[in-house]
């Protein structure tokens, strides 16, 4: 999607110097920079300091880092290093699944290869999990489309409101996004919409992320705090909600940021149609039910301290709380799958009895 009016993707390949050059979203919005990743060491970095986040952007960003611990390994120790990487990586986030798809994925294809094609192997294996993750957004896209489609149809007028939490935009995937994707076809189609975007205490994923991707899309939208959703429910004003996920458990529970559940509990009440987005890369076929979903805790500070543009354009953080407030920081939640209407993903609108089709 664009930025500035050009096209950019999350992540790509920097044929000048060889690395892996990913946009830095711990600055957006204020500032457009690049980060380098050229080996393991900054590939995980990259992924525990959130310079990239999101899902399935997270397993894209994993491949690579697979490719980068070996890029320079004498063939005949590739194996040790790829397990090693894996290991390395698995452990720099614990709640999105796509990061263990990609290492497992681009180790199995090492192990597979012969010798003297190793590392070219853990390369095209990174190179197809992102052209792969590119596909199932637009497809999610399109499918999300009728849907979209069909609300405006019934409600003959307006603008259709979606709401959504957290990024789960083209920033959270390599282009297109998962929640985001059938609202930019929606827009490609002409349709009227308009998007409620949570601001998503405490990292503001919404408010700096979706506000900026929707913002340079053009697509029409506002910014609400947390707890505005349940009242916007009920009073009419919103339509379809549209989220993504982290992880889903075989049974259709489903793992998303913090604060999802009750946007599920608030739309429930009200009769609105709650809806998760995903690639399959984001199904845990292993998990039965989503209680086994591990739920990352991170640092206190990120809920004590806000952070923003100065009005001199510098950017930092500031305190909310008192200096001896302890606080606590759950980055997910799990919203069980009797909340869920449907799952939009890249093989069709699926109920959750229906998600073990998707199973290879
Ligand atoms: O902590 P983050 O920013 O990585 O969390 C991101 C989300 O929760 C997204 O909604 C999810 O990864 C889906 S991204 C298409």
């Amino acid at each position: 999607m664009n930025i500035g009016g050009k096209p950019w993707r999350t992540i790509w390949e920097n044929p000048e110097t060889g690395n892996v050059d990913v946009l830095d979203q711990r600055v957006l919005p204020h500032r457009v920079e690049v980060r380098a990743l050229s080996d393991l060491a900054t590939a995980a970095e990259a992924i525990r300091d959130m310079t990239v986040r999101g899902a399935p952007l997270i397993g894209a960003t994993a491949g690579y880092g697979m490719w980068l611990a070996v890029r320079s390994v004498d063939e005949d120790r590739v194996d040790a290093a790829a397990a090693e990487a894996r290991r390395v990586l698995d452990a720099t986030r614990p709640t999105a699944v796509n990061l263990h798809w990609a290492t497992r994925t681009v180790q199995a294809r090492i192990a597979g290869a012969k010798d003297g094609n190793k590392r070219a192997a853990a390369l095209e294996c990174a190179r197809e999990i992102v052209a792969q993750e590119l596909d199932r957004s637009r497809r999610i896209g399109e499918h999300g489309l009728a849907l979209i489609r069909d609300i405006a149809a019934r409600k003959g007028g307006g603008p259709v409101q979606v709401l959504t939490h957290c990024n789960a935009g083209w920033l959270a995937a390599v282009d297109h996004g998962t929640a985001t994707a059938p609202i930019y076809a929606a827009q490609a189609a002409g349709i009227a919409l308009h998007v409620w975007v949570d601001e998503t205490r405490p990292r503001n994923q919404g408010a700096s992320l979706t506000a900026f991707e929707l913002s340079e899309q053009g697509v029409p939208h506002s910014v609400i705090v947390d707890n505005a959703g349940g009242h916007l429910m009920r009073h009419g004003m919103v339509d379809l909600c549209i989220v993504g996920a982290d992880r889903v458990a075989a049974n259709g529970d489903a793992a998303n940021k913090i604060g999802t559940y009750l946007k599920a509990l608030a739309a429930h009440d009200n009769g609105v149609p709650f809806t998760v987005a995903l690639p399959s890369s984001t199904i845990d076929f292993d998990l039965p039910t989503g209680d086994g979903i591990p739920i990352e805790e991170r640092d206190p500070d990120e809920v004590r301290c806000i952070q923003g543009r100065f009005p001199d354009g510098s950017t930092g953080q500031v305190l909310l709380t008192p200096e001896a407030s302890t606080a606590r920081n759950w980055g997910f939640d799990v919203t069980p799958a009797r909340l869920v209407t449907a799952f939009i993903t890249e093989r069709g609108v699926l109920a959750p009895s229906e998600l073990a089709t998707l199973r290879d």
